[in-house]
């Protein structure tokens, strides 16, 4: 049923696919993000005590996209989608547009995009390539200010329903390059339907790869070529 090209799939990537594009996980053994606490950074606590720390560090982060590429494995997975014919969703909690500039399609930021922005006074989502600070004018409502538009922790991931509905009716489950210590993605492979296979690809197993049917370990940029490679051939 999986290796059928009509087979319903949700792939969910994290971190791991972006490292070998040169963009840093999470979770290094440092316990740091570019050198900043999560909770100083990645909270809207954080955002409300210092705003302005907190709006250069998702500056250099925006800024950062201009110096890395997709990696073999989004380009393997753009090629898978335009190579279904079955439902396909790929879910990301990755900020980066390197699935974008991949070329997929079919794609949920679910933790947000750092090349956009959301008002704080009219709560409209916008596209924003450059900086920002307290002081950058909403271009919608003209007020502001703007914020980056990041699911920090204690908020809500976007596109809830539509991702636990296409859990919920899909043949075959990937998650790729996630750790499985943040909520809800961590829990998805619990979400998916009975009949469905699960496979985890990661570089080491997650917290949750007990709860896989399959797993491969080895990096994103081998694995996920050759896992596409099956599935077409
Ligand atoms: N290939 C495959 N997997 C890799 C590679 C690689 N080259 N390099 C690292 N990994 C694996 C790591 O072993 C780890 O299990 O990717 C995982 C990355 O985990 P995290 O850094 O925790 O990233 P992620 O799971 O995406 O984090 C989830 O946490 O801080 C929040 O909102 C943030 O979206 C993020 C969420």
């Amino acid at each position: 049923m999986t290796s059928a090209l009509n087979a319903r799939v949700v792939i969910l990537t994290g971190a791991g696919i972006s490292a070998e594009s040169g963009l840093r996980t999470f979770r290094a053994a440092d316990g740091l993000w570019e050198n900043h606490r999560v909770e100083d950074v990645a909270t809207p606590q954080a955002f409300q005590r210092n705003p302005d720390l907190v709006y250069r560090f998702y500056n250099e982060r925006r800024r950062s996209l201009a110096t890395v590429q997709p990696n073999a494995a989004h380009l393997a997975l753009a090629r898978l989608e335009q190579a279904w014919s079955g439902d396909f969703l790929l879910v990301t909690q990755n900020v980066d547009d390197l699935h974008d500039r991949a070329g997929s399609r079919n794609l949920l930021h679910m933790h947000g995009e750092l090349l956009k922005a959301q008002c704080l006074a009219c709560r409209a989502d916008m596209v924003w390539p450059g900086d920002m600070d307290r002081d950058s004018p909403c271009p919608i409502c003209g007020h502001g200010p703007v914020r980056p538009h990041i699911v920090w922790f204690g908020e809500m991931p976007l596109e809830m329903d539509r991702i636990y509905q296409a859990l919920d009716r899909c043949d075959l489950f990937l998650a790729i390059g996630t750790s499985g210590h943040v909520y809800p993605a961590a829990g998805f492979v619990e979400a998916v339907g009975p009949r469905a296979r699960t496979l985890e690809l990661n570089l080491e197993p997650s917290l949750a790869a007990s709860a896989f049917l399959e797993r491969r370990i080895g990096k994103a940029t081998e694995l996920v070529p050759a896992f596409v490679e099956e599935l077409l051939g």
